[in-house]
């Protein structure tokens, strides 16, 4: 018996080749909302190029990216509600815990005494409130990456994307969607962009 899927991010044959390089060669997958996908691969394999594309901050050679049937293959990254922990977090060195986490909402034109709240609301979701004040390099490994973590909820992403290591030390990355059918149009405030406040923990999302 089959069953109709209710498809929330796709990709069709996506490749993306820097000159004789193919680091992604034509990847098709579909991720159903509330799930996750983990992919695992040897480096070089093309984990990261993979999720740079569906962030949006590497366009694809060839192939589509399609979120509910939507193709958002050329949207920019701030038009596209989806949060990235990158690999080795890429924190803002000059830039406080705190202004590292404002960051995405600065681009997303959140206002100001909204954004407090959201920045407050993820840091406490990470536990990091009392080093607000402190620049990368004052913080420890696993500190690095809560900050970053922070940084790609602070939004409430309806995608989580994260390109970490493994803890037995092999590569992996992860596509993590978060938001079931209809929640983003039902609760919270929203931009333009549809950025809303960071709430306590994707586990409690139910
Ligand atoms: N900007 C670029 N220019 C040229 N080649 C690139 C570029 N970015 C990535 N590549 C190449 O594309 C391939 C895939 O790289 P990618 O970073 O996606 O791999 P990965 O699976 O994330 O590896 P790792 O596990 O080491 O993080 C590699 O061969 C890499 O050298
Ligand atoms: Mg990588």
């Amino acid at each position: 018996m089959t069953h109709p899927v209710a498809h929330n991010l796709a990709l069709r044959d996506v490749s993306k080749h820097y000159g004789s390089v193919a680091a992604v060669d034509r990847v098709s997958l579909d991720v159903p909302r509330g799930q996750f996908l983990t992919l695992l691969g040897p480096s070089g394999s093309g984990k990261t190029t993979l999720l740079m594309i569906i962030a949006g901050f590497v366009e694809p050679t060839a192939g589509d990216v399609l979120v509910d049937d939507a193709r958002i293959t050329h949207l920019p990254p701030e038009k596209r509600n989806f949060g990235m922990v990158f690999q080795g977090y890429a924190l803002f060195p000059h830039l406080t815990v705190f202004d590292n986490v404002a960051f995405p909402l600065k681009v997303r034109g959140v206002p100001r005494a909204d954004a407090a709240d959201w920045i407050r609301g993820a840091l406490d979701l990470v536990q990091l409130v009392p080093l607000a004040d402190r620049y990368p390099r004052q913080l420890s490994g696993g500190q690095q990456q809560r900050v970053a973590l922070a940084r790609a909820l602070v939004f409430t992403p309806d995608i989580l994307l994260l390109d970490q290591r493994a803890a037995d030390g092999e590569e992996h990355c992860a596509v993590w969607v978060l938001f079931e059918r209809g929640e983003r149009r039902t609760e919270g405030r929203g931009t333009a962009d549809g950025a809303r406040p960071c709430r306590k923990g994707p586990a409690r999302r139910g």
